[in-house]
């Protein structure tokens, strides 16, 4: 009888193509494949509008699976260029003069967009480039939308964690085809983060999903003139790096027009970051598993068909593993398929040009030529398109040429090495220093050699690892600067002392008034209907009161605008059971929580004439206040939302040698009673920190004022907060804190309020000895310098030290 495995074996793959339908009207709306356009053709987007070439010429995009023309696009001239870098000058003062809250807001909705068109993206990149669908629906477009996450973060957090620091100017941006979009977001997040105006020229082969995306900069509501998207090819792109008001030029390509473009800018006061090639080690050590490094290799040289500039394109390997290894490469490489890059069940797609393709056979020629051993799987290409099949070499000598110069193509050179010292030498053995990895289940191996290689980044047991989080450049030839993280900000930013460089004009920060309310009507509403009676928010459910005993909320002229529940010791016990069982939260990632916490923000924006209406009836502050309070709660949500995956930790520099990491990590379930004024803001400046950083929340509203919590319920419903993660009991604050300090289950409690009652919580905490912040002097919760920032962090995390030491 036939067996499931033996099925397994033998059956055949369908085809399971993504429809491309969507991109092909996308297409044949903006002047694709006989269009509407004038002539059939794209235009160029300067200013904010699709404007025709002064240079009057254009030139073909081709699919590299199916050699079609797919649209057509200009070969921009210096006029095009001229007006596209006057265009992004116009629109500087504008855009560096937003507060960093509206910058934050619109890139935020850059992901958001870039989410909600993530289909049409991944197929269009597809077709543009001939990458798989698997890898553009995974992992291209899914890091764009994070890369505009993480730097709508740092737009946020600009003037604390740059203070000092402005933005460049004017920049010009040419990246590469590999990664079409992807290299889009790398350059532009940080540069518009920053508070830059960008002219950003796409590669030739792969322009269309950086036109698809300056549609979205429109849709999005950008001021014109911030992001200007000009096509050519390398004439476009060699006009823009002379362009006298440009102010920085960031580029990722090949390291010979890196060292043209390092050349033409010397002495022009341009900033400059280079993104260039690499010929990455991939080094397996003896102790390593295998069957994991197999699959570790299939990533490193065979993902984006090999056309990566961190490509683990030089298998460095043990030999007393090496021919086991080879052995189950070549069984894999097997089972590898290469075909239609919209098939969802296929791993290689095409390579992205036939110049490309020639350049991958040529020196595939010279390897066999210079006396390599070269393998490739027993199957055949597509025979229409660009496909190349994987391929490896053995029997390299470290001086080969396919063993020094980058292929970019999915060609791996085998070598071997007896020790460590031997693996070192030969990784380090080629100009590049990008990027490498290490495979060994010795972490003290992995982490004697991981210092040693000269390369930007060392993944240890993984490869082609990225986030936004993390800075990605290169050592020697491979090009300086950062891509990500804390680090690639500085890439965009200038020292204000330093404001003499270059042409910028970063001191003119007129604030642009109104922008960082675009998402409120402009009409006021009604005041909201005052009958309510709020019940307590637990476990993420409106929860009914104990008691049955209602408090009512007056207003300063004694009208009743609602009653809520009075809390009792049975409430808040339930809601630290529900805040104790949510603690899975503490292991989500930082990027979720931060996502959740912008979703909060996003919501409470769109109800802001409510919660301000709302304020004023309670407080009596009046109108104004009343707005300016909820604009500063929307503010104070994205700061955490902005914290959540970049309140990171340290490598200390301690005696030992090797590292000692110190983790920051939430404290577990903390108790939180609210200050009584600016009821809103002062709840929201607790825990939002409290959980951005992962800690589950008991927390008490201000006791006269807490219908800006209550009404808060709805928002946290609607806004995917785990249930439990926050827990609201209203009623009377001291004695409700008295009990959460009380409470063997809770972690922390901080209690802002009266003396009496802050020195009993602090008694009542020696129980389990819970960490306590305490405070009864008024805080102006509007001012940043006392409302946020790192000191509410450290309160919300303990340190925990890892310590690793290095060595055999
Ligand atoms: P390239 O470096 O010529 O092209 C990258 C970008 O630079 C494109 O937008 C191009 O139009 C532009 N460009 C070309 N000449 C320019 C100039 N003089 N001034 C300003 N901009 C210019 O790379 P190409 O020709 O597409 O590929 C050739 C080789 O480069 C590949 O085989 C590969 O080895 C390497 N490469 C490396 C990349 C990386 O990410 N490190 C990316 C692309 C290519």
């Amino acid at each position: 009888m036939t067996t499931v495995s033996e099925i397994f074996q033998t059956m055949a793959y369908g085809p399971a193509p993504e429809s491309d339908k969507q991109a092909r009207e996308w297409l044949a709306k903006h002047g694709g494949e006989g269009g509407v356009g004038a002539g059939g053709e794209f235009g160029l987007f300067v200013g904010g509008s699709w404007v025709k070439p002064a240079s009057g010429e254009w030139f073909d995009v081709i699919n590299p699976a199916t050699t079609q023309r797919i649209a057509r696009v200009p070969q921009a001239g210096k006029a095009d260029v001229d007006a596209a870098v006057a265009a992004a000058r116009a629109a500087f003062p504008g855009w560096s003069g937003l507060p960093g809250h509206a910058r934050a807001r619109y890139l935020y909705a850059l992901a958001r967009e870039v989410q909600r068109h993530a289909r049409l993206l991944a197929v269009l990149e597809s077709m543009d480039n001939g990458k798989s669908i698997r890898e553009t629906r995974d992992l291209d477009i899914p890091l764009v939308a994070r890369h505009f996450y993480h730097h709508a973060g740092w737009a946020q957090l600009q003037e604390s964690e740059f203070a000092g620091a402005t933005p460049v100017g004017v920049v010009g941006q040419i990246i590469p085809w590999n990664f079409p979009l992807l290299m889009v977001a790398w350059k532009v997040a940080p540069a518009l983060a920053a508070g830059n105006t960008v002219v950003l020229k796409p590669a030739e082969f792969t322009p269309l999903t950086a036109l698809a995306f300056a549609e979205i900069v429109a849709e999005a509501g950008l001021p014109p003139g911030v992001l200007n998207v000009i096509t050519g090819d390398g004439r476009t792109g060699a006009l823009l790096v002379d362009q006298a008001d440009v102010d920085k030029i960031a580029f990722t390509g090949s390291t010979e027009v890196g060292r043209v473009i390092r050349k033409a800018t010397a002495g022009s006061g341009k900033k400059l970051s280079l993104e260039l090639g690499g010929k990455s080690p991939f080094i397996v050590f003896d102790d390593a598993d295998l069957d994991s490094v197999v699959e570790g290799v299939v990533d490193a040289i065979w993902f984006n068909q090999g056309q990566v500039c961190c490509a683990g394109s030089r298998l460095l390997v043990h030999e007393g593993v090496a021919e086991r290894l080879v052995a189950k490469l070549r069984a894999r490489m097997e089972k590898l398929r290469v075909g239609p890059p919209l098939d969802k069940a296929i791993d290689m797609g095409a390579i992205v040009a036939p110049v490309q393709l020639e350049r991958i056979r040529g020196l595939v020629s010279k390897g066999v030529e210079e006396g390599a051993t070269m393998w490739q799987p027993s199957w055949a290409c597509p025979t229409e398109g660009y496909f190349y099949p994987p391929t490896l070499f053995t029997d390299v000598s470290p001086a080969a040429t396919i063993a020094q110069v980058e292929i970019f193509g999915p060609v791996l050179v085998a070598m071997s090495f007896r020790t460590p010292k031997e693996a070192v030498e030969l990784a380090n053995n080629t100009p590049y220093g990008l990027a490498a990895s290490v495979w060994t289940e010795n972490i003290n191996l992995a982490l004697d050699v991981a210092p040693k290689i000269k390369a930007g980044v060392v993944w240890i047991n993984c490869t082609n690892v990225f986030d936004a989080a993390s800075g990605f450049g290169g050592y020697r030839e491979s090009g300086f600067g950062r891509e990500g993280g804390r680090e690639g900000m500085w890439e965009y930013l200038k020292l204000q002392w330093d404001e003499g460089r270059g042409t910028g004009d970063g001191s003119k920060r007129s604030v642009a008034k109104g922008a960082s309310r675009r998402t409120r009507p402009s009409s006021p509403v009604p005041l909201p209907p005052i009958d309510r009676t709020y019940k307590m928010f637990i476990g993420g459910k409106q929860a009914r009161p104990d008691a049955p005993y209602p408090r009512a909320i007056v207003a300063p002229d004694g009208r009743r605008l609602a009653e809520v529940g009075e809390g009792n010791r049975k409430d808040v016990r339930n809601a630290v059971e529900a805040a104790r069982a949510a603690e899975g939260w503490a292991h989500t990632t930082g990027h979720t929580r931060g996502q959740i916490l912008y979703y909060i923000a996003e919501n409470l924006a769109t109800r802001t004439d409510e919660f301000a209406a709302r304020i004023d009836a309670m407080t009596g502050c009046g109108p104004e206040r009343a707005r300016a309070e909820v604009d500063a709660a929307v503010s104070r949500l994205f700061t955490y939302a902005s914290w959540a995956d970049k309140y990171d930790g340290q490598v200390h520099p301690t005696t030992i040698r090797g590292v000692t990491l110190a983790m920051n990590e939430p404290i577990g379930v903390v108790g939180i009673a609210a200050p009584e004024d600016l009821p809103l803001l002062g709840f929201v400046s607790l825990v939002a920190p409290a959980v951005a950083v992962g800690n589950t929340v008991v927390a008490i509203p201000s006791e006269i004022h807490p219908l800006a919590a209550t009404e808060l319920y709805s928002v946290l419903e609607t806004s995917d907060v785990p249930a439990g993660v926050m827990n609201i009991v209203t009623g009377s604050k001291d004695e409700l804190s008295k009990v959460l300090a009380d409470h063997l289950d809770v972690d922390a409690m901080w209690y802002f309020g009266n003396q009496v009652a802050a020195a009993e919580v602090e008694r009542a905490s020696a129980g389990n000895m819970k960490r306590t912040w305490a405070e009864w002097h008024a805080r102006d919760w509007l001012d940043p310098h006392q409302g946020e920032g790192r000191e509410f962090l450290r309160e919300a995390t303990q340190v925990k030290n890892i310590w690793i030491p290095y060595g055999e």
